[in-house]
């Protein structure tokens, strides 16, 4: 994978204007989900995409592929002159834009009586674009969309082992409140962290 940072954007996913690359954005989706997390907590990505309440966001950037056809044929009746020859075998080049996801935020946003919870459901950054501040630039982007913490509060479970996705939300203003015991399964137990101003 290659792409400058600057090239990155973020944008809110399923979107029409990428409506003809839905299915392969969602399979380079659960490709990063298989590699990074454990199989139990891989997300059906198009299950989690399509509930009513939950968002999710992707980091991505454009590249132009050139791809050869050969459009012009010969025709079977008339044998071809040289010419002719060279003009059908000359691949026409075209030119087809590809979307490349390289890291995506999902949240879910609860109602309730008092403030609404933005909770962070699952954060990833492609192993080979981390380090250059997208995880941080996803996730503020969630807290300034849901305008945290004017109108809404919130929240996420970490596992208490990801020392790394620890750092980061510490970093925005997430504080830890309590450890929930064997939370992702006996054995692992997760950090409840809320975000605090
Ligand atoms: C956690 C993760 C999303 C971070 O993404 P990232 O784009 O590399 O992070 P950023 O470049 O935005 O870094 C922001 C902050 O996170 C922390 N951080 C990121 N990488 C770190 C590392 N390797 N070691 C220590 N702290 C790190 C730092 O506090 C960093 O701030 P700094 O650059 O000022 O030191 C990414 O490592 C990842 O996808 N990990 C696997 C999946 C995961 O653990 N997800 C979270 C649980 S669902």
């Amino acid at each position: 994978m290659s792409a400058r940072k600057d090239n990155i954007r973020i944008t809110i996913f399923p979107n029409k204007s990428f409506q003809k690359y839905t299915d392969v954005i969602i399979k380079q989706i659960e490709s990063c989900e298989k590699k990074t997390f454990p199989k139990n907590e891989a997300m059906a990505v198009k299950e989690e995409v399509s509930k009513r309440t939950n968002t999710l966001l992707i980091a991505y950037y454009e590249q132009d592929i050139q791809k050869e056809q050969c459009t012009q044929k010969l025709k079977s009746t008339s044998k071809p002159n040289d010419h002719q020859r060279k003009r059908a075998n000359k691949p026409n080049m075209t030119i087809t834009k590809e979307i490349i996801v390289v890291g995506y935020i999902i949240y879910s946003n609860i109602s309730s009586t008092q403030m609404p919870v933005t909770r962070i459901l699952k954060l990833c950054v492609h192993h080979s674009f981390r380090r250059i501040g997208l995880g941080e630039k996803l996730l503020r982007n969630v807290l300034e969309r849901m305008d945290v913490p004017k109108r809404s509060k919130a929240d996420l479970h970490v596992d208490v082992e990801r020392t790394v996705a620890i750092n980061l939300y510490k970093k925005v203003g997430f504080n830890i409140i309590k450890r929930i015991v064997d939370y992702y399964e006996v054995g692992r137990d997760a950090w409840l962290m809320e975000f605090i101003n």
